[in-house]
């Protein structure tokens, strides 16, 4: 399975903000928005991924996330000269994509929860991806501003629309999708929208009409948050604020995760540690990789166990805050 990560557009709805950089590098917190949707592709164990974003912005993103290789991944570089819809993702990645199937996430989702830890959640629904679409549903109060979901009284889904007025169901569809590599075909079967783009949401339709479609329902224990207008970024920050502090233990740490996943070796890590400013510079993050490791160290195995999670939540700088 192969990855990209969609990171260009207006970001119209976050001016002026946006007129200085993307969207997907402004703060969520303590660290770029990019580093999330990446962080779920990289717990999903998907190591080739392919970051799209527009000419202005897509050096500026390579700058700060480099070739990959010091976390043990591959990052390909590919601009979108107008954003002209997030199903064109497919096309401009066509080589990248090659054979192989792909999963797309949008930069500006951020998500947090079980379901993209460990085994057993998306990085099972990764590894089992054989053919056809997976999507999710989330149930949102109001979903009008989604792709919603509609379903029979069987509980299965049996259509999809892009911003309903009148929605049929309460589940929306988040920006997380994997598609076999016949996704790029469908593509170029699609005609743009009234909007005069190419919809993910017809995309979605097309594989649901051919009975390729697996809906999975993401359950309330994941939270699932948009960062489109200053109000929900807030929101996105204050979330990963308060977990952070709570925890003591960091979202959507490349550097975490890359060991964690055994994308680098302990030696690979201590690099990635010595790239941040050293004592006596005060630099949180730093402290933070070097806690990460010190637990490593400590629990059996090399495992971090929950227990000695636990106790980096108690020794973290920032649960001492
Ligand atoms: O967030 C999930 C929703 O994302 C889905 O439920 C909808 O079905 C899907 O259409 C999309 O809706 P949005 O209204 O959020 O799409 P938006 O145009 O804001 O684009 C989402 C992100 O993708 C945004 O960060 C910008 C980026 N993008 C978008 C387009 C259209 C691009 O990089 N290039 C594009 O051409």
């Amino acid at each position: 399975m192969k990855g990209i990560v969609l990171a260009g557009g207006h970001g119209t709805r976050l001016v002026p903000l946006t007129q200085v950089v993307c969207k997907q590098l402004l703060p969520v917190y303590d660290k770029p928005m990019i580093c999330y949707p990446l962080s779920i592709l990289m717990l999903g164990g998907i190591r080739q991924i392919c970051i799209i974003s527009t000419p202005r912005d897509l050096p500026i993103i390579r700058g700060f996330l480099g070739d990959g290789g010091s976390l043990g991944v591959e990052f390909t570089y590919v601009e979108q000269p107008r954003p002209e819809g997030i199903a064109q993702a497919f096309l401009l990645a066509e080589e990248f994509i090659g054979g192989d199937p792909v999963t797309l996430i949008l930069g500006d989702n951020v998500f947090y929860g079980d379901f993209f830890q460990g085994e057993d959640g998306f990085a099972r629904a990764v590894r089992d991806f054989e053919r056809g679409g997976l999507i999710f549903g989330y149930y949102l109060g109001d979903p009008r501003d989604f792709g919603v979901l509609e379903f029979d009284a069987a509980g299965l889904a049996v259509g999809i629309e892009e911003k309903p007025l009148e929605p049929k169901s309460n589940y929306a569809v988040p920006g997380l999708y994997a598609y076999d590599a016949g996704v790029v075909e469908v593509v170029r079967g699609l005609q743009p929208s009234a909007r005069g783009e190419l919809e993910i949401t017809d995309v979605n339709r097309t594989y649901l009409e051919r009975g390729d479609l697996r809906v999975d329902r993401l359950g309330r224990g994941i939270a699932w948050l948009d960062t489109g207008t200053p109000g929900s970024l807030q929101a996105a920050s204050s979330f990963v604020e308060a977990i952070e502090m709570r925890q003591g233990l960091k979202i959507a740490c490349l550097e975490e995760i890359a060991f964690d996943q055994g994308f680098v070796d302990r030696a690979g890590f201590e690099a990635l540690i010595a790239g941040f400013p050293s004592p006596p510079s005060e630099c949180d993050y730093r402290e933070y990789l070097e806690m990460v490791l010190a637990q490593k160290d400590a629990a059996p195995g090399g495992q971090r166990s929950a227990l000695t999670q636990d106790r980096a939540a108690a020794s973290s700088p920032r649960s001492r805050l």
